[in-house]
Formats: C-alpha cells, structure tokens, sequence
C-alpha cells in the first residue's frame, strides 16, 4: 500500500512511518519544511512540502502524486497546552487542515482515510468510573471554553466518516507516551523532582505510541468503513497514578502533591488532570482491528520509555 501520511514527522508520524516501512508499504510524508523533507527520505519515505491550511499548497505540491490511503496525523501540539487558544491551531488542523485533506486524497486517488481523533471527542467532562466504549454519545458536555475544541474534534470524524468516496475511519487515541522529546521532558522533570501532581487525579486512558502505530496500521488494512476506534490500553489510570508511574520510571520519589486550584490556574490542563475523568474501552479495536497493545498499562510502557531516556542522557 502507498499511504500519504500528515503529520509523518510528528511523534506518532514517526514510529508510523517506520512500520510502514517495515510492512513493505510506501511512505509519502507531507510537512511544512525542507529539513523535515530531508529526514523523511533518509528515513526510506518521500517527503512532499506543504501547509495541510493551505488548501491550493497542498493540492500542488501534490500534483502527480498517487496513493492508495491517506493517514490525517497533524496536530499543533509542540508545547503542552496549558490555555485554551494554545488549542486554536490544532482545532484549525482538525476542520479546515482534514477538509483540505481529505480533497487531497481524492487528487491522489486514495480509497482509504484514516484520521486521529482523541479520548476527549466524547467530552471534557467526568465521565464517571465505567469504561466508553465507541457508542458512547459525543461531546459537547462541559460547556463554555472546551466546546469549540469537541466541535473541532466532530467535525474531524463527521467529515472523514460520512465521505461519500472514501473508506473513513477514526481513532480515538488516548495520550501518547513514548520514546519522544514531549515523554522525555516529563521523566526529566520527575528526575529533578519539579513534577507536582494532584491529590486524586481525575482518571485517562493512555497509549504507547509504538501501540498507536500499531493500531493505525491495523486500520489502514483491517478497519470498517465508517467506523471509529477507541485506541488506548488495558488499564486507565488517574492521573496521580499516571504521575507516580513516570516517578517510578524516572528513579524519582513520588511527586509532591498540589490542591486541585493550583492545577486550574491552567484552565485547559487544569480541568483535565483534575476534572475530565473518562476511561476507554479498547474491545472494538481488539476485536475489529486484531490490534492488542504491547504495553498493557503505563507503568509497563513508561519502564521501557526510560531505557530511552536513559540512554540519550549519557
Ligand atoms: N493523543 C495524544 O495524546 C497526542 C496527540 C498528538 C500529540 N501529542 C503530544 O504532543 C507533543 C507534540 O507532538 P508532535 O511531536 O507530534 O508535534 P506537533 O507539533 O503536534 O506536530 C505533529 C505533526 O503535525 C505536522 N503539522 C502540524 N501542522 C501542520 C501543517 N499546518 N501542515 C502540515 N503538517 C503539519 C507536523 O509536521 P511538520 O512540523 O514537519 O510540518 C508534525 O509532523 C508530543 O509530546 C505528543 O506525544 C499527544
């Protein structure tokens, strides 16, 4: 399969890109810039420039371009969003970046799109202690400021999964961690004991990016069209919990431990570590998919992450 990949440079592009690879498939990455054009190549793909927001840009450059499916992995996530606009541009890549997309896949003769979604489609709110699965109502449900980036996030399925020509599928990915500079920046701050965490956290599902990557490639050759997939591990964490993990791993005592109020200083961060509680049932994708995740739960993953971590400190 030759599969035209957003975002290939980005934290799951990369492990995406390598298995792909790996599988005997085709790579076209598409990023912004030059130096990640080059990267892309020696890492065995081809690399296309362009803006995923710019519509006639990306249908230029990829004139003459053929693939067979398109994988929609653009976010703007580079610094960890703290306020609400640090979500602005990511919520742009989600509506107009996949409708720009999602024409570029009918230029190059796709059949099969795969777009990333997140836990959070189903809404920022407590979702009390069961697990979702993918029949669970959509979000709106917290109001005020986090609405605009659920109605990002439907827009982003909506789109993919009612094409008329195309096989959409979306994957609602709980939190990356993995072997990356965003994970690696997170065991260094519990290292230096400068990672605080709350009380009783609210709960999340999480995921190994080698797990997510997995996962996609799974869809790309087994998914239901039209379909959407919860894509996290076995065991949801709170967040406290997900914090002493990283401590563990990281050979650090546990973090300190800040009221709630201090978290919500950051009203987007805030709310999630310490409000937005929701857990994911993986079944769909274990059933649908034949995906199962390496790493059962984040202290297993973030064991092995650390290894990594470890051995680009010396
Ligand atoms: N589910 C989750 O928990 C989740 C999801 C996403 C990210 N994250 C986290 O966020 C942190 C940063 O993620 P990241 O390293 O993937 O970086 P990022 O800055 O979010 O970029 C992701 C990818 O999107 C591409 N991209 C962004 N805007 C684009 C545009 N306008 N046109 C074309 N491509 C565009 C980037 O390509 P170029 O820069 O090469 O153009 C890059 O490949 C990581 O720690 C990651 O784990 C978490």
């Amino acid at each position: 399969m030759r599969v035209l990949i957003a975002g290939a440079t980005g934290a799951i592009g990369r492990p995406l890109t390598q298995r792909l690879l790996a599988g005997g498939h085709e790579v076209v990455g598409l990023t912004r810039h030059d130096d990640g054009a080059r990267r892309l190549q020696a890492a065995g793909a081809e690399g296309v420039v362009a803006d995923v927001l710019d519509r006639d840009g990306v249908l230029r450059a990829l004139d003459g371009v053929r693939a067979d499916a398109v994988v929609h992995q653009g976010t703007a996530l580079s610094r960890t969003p703290m306020r609400h606009r640090d979500l602005y541009p990511t919520d742009r890549l989600r509506t107009r970046g996949t409708a720009n997309l999602l024409q570029a896949a009918r230029q190059v003769g796709a059949r099969r799109f795969v777009t990333q979604s997140f836990l959070y489609v189903y809404g920022f709110v407590d979702h009390g202690d069961g697990a979702l699965t993918e029949d669970a109502p959509l979000g709106p449900a917290g109001g005020g400021r986090f609405d605009v980036h659920v109605a990002a996030m439907r827009a982003n399925e909506q789109h993919v999964l009612a094409a008329p020509d195309l096989d959409g599928v979306a994957l609602r990915y709980g939190f990356f961690y993995g072997s990356e500079p965003g994970t690696h920046w997170l065991l260094g701050m519990a290292a230096k004991r400068r990672l605080p965490a709350p009380r009783r956290g609210s709960a999340m599902s999480a995921v190994h990016l080698d797990d997510a990557a997995a996962a996609t490639v799974a869809a790309l050759e087994r998914a239901r069209p039209g379909q959407a997939y919860n894509v996290a591990d076995d065991h949801p964490l709170t967040w406290t919990e997900y914090l002493d993990a990283v401590a563990v791993a990281a050979g650090a005592p546990p973090p300190p431990r800040l009221p709630d109020a201090a978290f919500l200083a950051s009203p987007y961060l805030g709310t999630i570590i310490t409000r937005a509680s929701i857990r994911l049932d993986n079944g769909k994708a274990r059933r649908e998919l034949g995906w199962a995740p390496a790493y059962p739960s984040v202290r297993e993953g973030m064991a092995a992450v650390a290894q990594t971590w470890r051995g680009g400190r010396h």
